[in-house]
Order: structure tokens, then sequence, then C-alpha cells
């Protein structure tokens, strides 16, 4: 087969296999087995840019910001939907209605999910297009962004010409992600997912939305190109979609009387908090396009569809005191204490109050009654005052100028909304250090939970996490209520973590704005951590996803004494410093341990051509891991080009320059040696 037919061959398997995982939610094949094709087919594009096309799946990403969105005009503007709020509005919809349309009318019910409206293009199959609502007549262009949702399909599996209307939004999931790296990281959280996922799809930088987790799901066909038997109802104009390859409307239940389509309200009301998305509502569509033209529209909205909208759970409570607690990143973090109140299923006590500007602007006082909502139903939140109920024995909040714990004056960093405690020893800090370094995406030390953690610091066993690794049963028996196989299983789980890969170690490091994908992102740019210390600013910005000012953060991390005293603890704790690569490869090559050997110290590899079961990365991480150094072009300084197959141009200049070519096997010699 030839190299075009091949990349075409994985790039439609791969969309099949994107269609089976994200449309239909029922994978065919494993994830390591997709990871081979698209590594696979990057190769393969790699030594072939001549035959990229904005199609291929490797393509979802654009590589550069825009620097302003162009602004489209819509050839259907976009309606917006009327609103019901009780049974008695529903009914009165249904009779106007049956008023104006003489036939049948059935209704198809769908869920209102709670993001933001997007219209798609696809010419001849290919996506063209796509924007936001705007005003309803023009939005604006955020192809870019649409193209990295993994479920949107870049090509339709039939070759149709239309546009379809959907919503954009973040799942629960992936909204508590992004906000708990955002806190991590001293940003302001977003407010619901809603709100996150408007801010995504708003990114100019690509990149940025590649990582936010967006969805999308379609709930109308706004225009088709000529076809063979066009529906003629919503409910086939969905179906169309969905055999397009679109993900459509979860619930697109068919019903024939408004009693039935109440039910479902009702129904998906009781239900909505186990949703896996945040719905604000239902909709209820005249099915049939014949009875929808006879029905018309309003200059604002169709009347052969309506919102039935439930009211968002706010509930009233009194707002006992605020706390402020410092976070591992030293914010001081402003936490609503209050009477407990049940909401959305849940006792509730604690809510965010998010920062000082947010207590000041609402004008948010000790001892007022305040609203409470569940942000993305998740996190409990304050939204504000009410000033009416006030007796006028509220006290103002003062925002402490200083830290609570060590009594340090807060800092206030330029362009930032948190405050922060400047002190490195703050006891605080170093406790949510440990507790962050121990935690489940860090080094995953299972039993040292934060009591344990506070215990060991208010017993001066340990000043960070460096002096867990030198902790031992004995020493762990002097604090109370320990029994021994508690402690002996502490001391187990300590051990192991000594092993873990070096992502998890720079995640638990907690380099101010480093967060586990960007931790990834460095181990296997650098392999080790010797390397990543002793990178320079130019270094770590010219890693594809390493920005300024986290390039700078990391720098700045480095060069902290308090980081050299940790990161020397954890050398002399023989803890792993290198980046151990998931190897899938049939178990030809593997590390055996945390330890790897320094046997490729001085040699300088080229890699080149697909390797068996190895992407770039991999084998980069290997060599870089065992000691040497891997370049991108082939020159007399070259100890030896690593070729897999198809390798091209490298190969044949290595040849020339009788630089010797290895295979797997010769480096897997190598290694050993
Ligand atoms: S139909 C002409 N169906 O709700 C009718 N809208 O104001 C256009 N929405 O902006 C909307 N789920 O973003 C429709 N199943 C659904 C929907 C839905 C969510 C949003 C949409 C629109 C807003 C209504």
């Amino acid at each position: 087969m030839d190299v075009r037919e091949r990349i075409q061959t994985l790039r439609r398997d791969i969309a099949t296999h994107d269609y089976h995982y994200h449309v239909l939610d029922a994978p065919q094949i494993s994830d390591a087995q997709y990871d081979s094709l698209l590594r696979e087919l990057r190769a393969l594009e790699a030594e072939h840019p001549e035959l990229v096309l904005p199609s291929s799946p490797t393509q979802r990403v654009a590589p550069r910001p825009l620097t302003t969105f162009d602004t489209v005009r819509h050839r259907v503007p976009m309606l917006s939907l009327a609103n019901a709020f009780d049974r008695a509005e529903l009914e009165s919809f249904d009779r106007r209605a049956r008023e104006i349309y003489a036939g049948q009318v059935q209704y198809v019910v769908e869920l209102k999910i709670d993001g933001l409206a997007v219209a798609v293009r696809y010419e001849h199959g290919h996506l063209v297009q796509a924007a936001t609502r705007g005003d309803g007549e023009t939005g604006e262009d955020i192809t870019a962004n649409i193209r990295t949702i993994q479920s949107l399909p870049l090509t339709l599996r039939l070759p149709l010409t239309l546009e379809a209307r959907g919503e954009a939004y973040l799942s629960r999931a992936a909204f508590a992600k992004l906000n708990e790296e955002r806190a991590e990281q001293g940003l302001q959280v977003f407010a619901s997912p809603r709100n996150a996922a408007a801010g995504s799809l708003r990114q100019l930088d690509a990149r940025e939305a590649a990582k936010r987790n967006l969805d999308v799901v379609f709930y109308a066909l706004a225009e088709l190109g000529e076809v063979d038997a066009p529906p003629d109802s919503h409910k086939e104009a969905l179906s169309l979609l969905a055999q397009a390859g679109l993900k459509v409307s979860p619930l697109r239940q068919t019903v024939d009387s408004i009693d039935e389509a109440f039910n479902l309200c009702l129904e998906y009301q009781a239900r909505r908090h186990s949703l896996p998305y945040d719905i604000d509502g239902i909709v209820i569509k005249v099915n049939t396009f014949d009875a929808q033209r006879q029905l018309g529209a309003t200059a604002k909205s169709p009347r052969w569809a309506i919102a039935y909208k439930f009211s968002a759970e706010q509930v009233v409570t009194r707002l006992l005191d605020i706390e402020i607690t410092v976070g591992r990143t030293a914010t001081l973090n402003p936490t609503a204490v209050l009477e407990p109140v049940a909401i959305a299923g849940t006792l509730v006590s604690r809510a965010s109050l998010h920062n000082a500007e947010f207590i000041a602007g609402k004008d948010i006082r000790i001892g007022d009654f305040v609203y409470v909502a569940k942000a993305g139903e998740i996190i409990p939140e304050v939204l504000g005052p009410l000033v009416d109920r006030r007796t006028g024995a509220e006290k103002p909040f003062v925002y402490p100028a200083n830290c609570p714990e060590c009594g340090t004056s807060a800092v206030q960093r330029a362009g930032e909304v948190a405050w922060r405690c400047p002190n490195p020893a703050c006891a605080a800090l170093l406790r949510e250090r440990i507790i962050h370094f121990v935690s489940r995406d860090a080094m995953d030390i299972t039993g040292v939970g934060e009591a344990l953690v506070a215990n060991l610091l208010a017993h001066g066993l340990v000043r960070d996490a460096g002096d867990l690794y030198f902790l031992t049963s004995d020493s762990l028996l002097k604090l109370p209520r320990l029994q021994a196989r508690s402690a002996a299983k502490v001391i187990v789980a300590i051990d192991k973590s000594r092993g873990n890969s070096l992502e998890r170690l720079l995640t638990a490091l907690g380099i101010p704005l480093v967060g586990t994908r960007a931790a990834l992102t460095l181990a296997q740019g650098f392999g080790n951590l010797e390397q990543l210390v002793t990178a320079r600013y130019e270094d770590l910005v010219a890693i594809p996803d390493i920005g300024d000012k986290m390039a700078a953060s990391i720098t700045e991390f480095f060069a902290l004494p308090s980081t050299h005293t940790l990161l020397d603890k954890l050398k002399r704790a023989e803890v792993n410093f290198t980046y151990l690569a998931k190897l899938r490869f049939a178990g030809k090559l593997r590390f055996t341990g945390s330890r790897t050997g320094a046997n490729l110290a001085g040699l300088t590899f080229v890699i080149t051509g697909t390797l068996p079961g190895l992407s770039r990365e991999e084998a980069t991480a290997l060599i870089t891991a065992h000691g040497g150094t891997v370049s991108s072009s082939v020159s007399a300084r070259t100890n030896y080009l690593l070729a897999g197959e198809k390798a091209g141009e490298k190969l044949t200049k290595a040849l020339t320059l009788g630089v010797p070519v290895i295979g797997l096997s010769e480096l897997q010699a190598l290694l050993k040696s």
C-alpha cells in the first residue's frame, strides 16, 4: 500500500473510532490501539507534510492563536426560545398551537443543556465553519475552537451540505477539573459550567480551548443541501444528523399531548442532578415541519417551540462567619461558614466566597442572610446577601491584612485577584504542600491523609515532603493513636511512591502554574529532573504548550533555596527523577525499576521513521532517561540514527555521513551495556 493510501485509511479508521468513542460512547478498540494509529498517522504526516489536510485528525488544534474573531452573518437567524415556568404556561402554548394548526400536533421533548448555542456548517461533508449565536443575526467565527471538540466530526459520515445548530457545553466533571486547575494557578474560577464553556469558546488560542474538554450536542437542522428524501419532521432531521455522525440531543422523545410532555419535564427536573451535565430546562418542539411552517415565528422566537425552565435551586441561609484558609500556592481563600442547609440533595455548611473583591463588591456581611447555590451543581457558592433582611447587627468583613496562620503581611501579585501569604515557612503552607504532595494525582501516597500530615508537622517529624521518605515505623509510633499496623502500611505506601514516574513528582512539587498536564509535558520533554532543574527559560518556552508565564514560574521555583533543600532530600531518599514512559510495545524494552542507568551518557541520537509500538516521545524519554541526548537533525556529531519503518531523508544522510544506523534491538543492547 502506498503512503497516500495508508494515510487515508488511518484517517478514516481514526474518525470511525472517534465516532464510536465520543458519539456512541462504545469504543471498539483500546486506548493504546487508538494511540498507535494516531502515532502512525503523525509520523507519516511528519515525513510527508505535503499530504497533510485540514480534515486530518492530527489537525484539530490550530498551532497559533488568532488575533481576533471574524464576524459571521447567519444565513438563517438564530432565534431563542420562549419560556414557560409552570404547567399552565405549557397548556396555553399547546392551546395556541392547536388553534393555528388544524392537523395532529405531536411534540418532540429534549433536554435543555446549559451551554452556548453554536451553528456548525458542513459542505459536502467537510466542516467549514462554526459560529456563536451573537445577536442572532451575526455571531463570531469560532471554527478553530469548535474543531478541538473530539466528538465533532471534521468530516461527516454522509457527504452532506448542512448547517446544524447545537449547544456547546462543559460536563460537570470537566468543569470541576478546570476550576481546580485554575484555583491551583491563582486564577479566578468560573461561576458555572456555562460561563466556563463561554470563556472557552472565546479563547483566541485554540490550544487553550483544546484543554477544556468542551463537548457539543446538536438539536436542530437549520439548512440542508439537496438530498433525495429530505426529512419532513424535526425527529427525522435529528435522525439524519445522527446518521451523519453528529452527537444529537440524548433525549428526543415524541409525545402526543402536552400532558405527557409536562410529565417528562417533572421527571427530568427530579433527575437533573444525576445527569453528567447541567440542564436548565426541557425544550418542547412541534414535530412536523408542516406544522412548524404554519405556526411560524415572532421576531425573537418560534411559535412551535417552548422551553420549560427549572427554577435554579437557590436557598437562603445565614452567614455565620468567614474563614480564611491558606492554599498550597499560598493564596488566602475566603470560605463562608453557613447555618447548615439542604441544597440539591446535600447538606451544605461551607461555601466559596471566591476572593476579597467578590465579598467587597457584593457587600457581604457576617450575620447576613445570603443566597446559596451550587455552581455546576457541585461546589456550593454564596451568590449575595438579602439586604432587606438586615437587622443592623451584621458586621462588614474586614479582609485580613495578614496571613491567619503565621501573621505575615499578605501580598497581591500584579494582575491577580488573590491575596497570598509570602512567607515560605508559613506552617499552613508547609501543611498544604505536603497534603498536595501525597495527593492522588501527585505522588499518590495512600494512608497519608490531612490528619496525619498535621500530626507529623505538629510533632516535628517532618518539615517538608522530603522528610516523609526518612520516616520509620518506630518514629511514626511516637505519634499518639497510631497503630503499628497502620504505621507499617504508611511506610510501605511512602516507599512505593519512590518509583513513580517523573510527571507525578513534578505535579507533587506544586510548582505554581504547573498542573498534571504540564507536568507530563515537562517530564516527556526533559526526561529527567536534573535536565529540567538546569533548563533555561528559552529551553522551556521551546517546548510546545509551555508558555512564558509557566516558564518563568518554573525557573523561579527551581531557583528557590527551599526547592534545593527539598530536592536534595528527595535525591538522598532515592526518589525516582526520570520519566518512565508507559512502554506498551510487547515487552521488548522495559524499565525494570525506578533506577535507570546512565549508559547512554555522552551519546547523541537522532530518531526517524516509525518505531514498532514506540512513539517518538517514548523513544526520546527512553534515551534521555539513560543519559543520552536526542537531536532533531543528523550531523557528523550524531552517534546513532535510531531508525524505524519508512525512514526517509535522515536515513540517507546518516548513510552518507557514515553515522551508524540502529534499530530497537540494538538500542536495547546499548541500554544493557
Ligand atoms: S432550540 C429556534 N433546543 O436554549 C429554536 N435550544 O433560547 C432554537 N438550547 O440559545 C433553540 N438546548 O442555546 C433548542 N434542545 C434544545 C436546546 C436549546 C439548549 C439553548 C439554545 C438557545 C437557548 C434558547
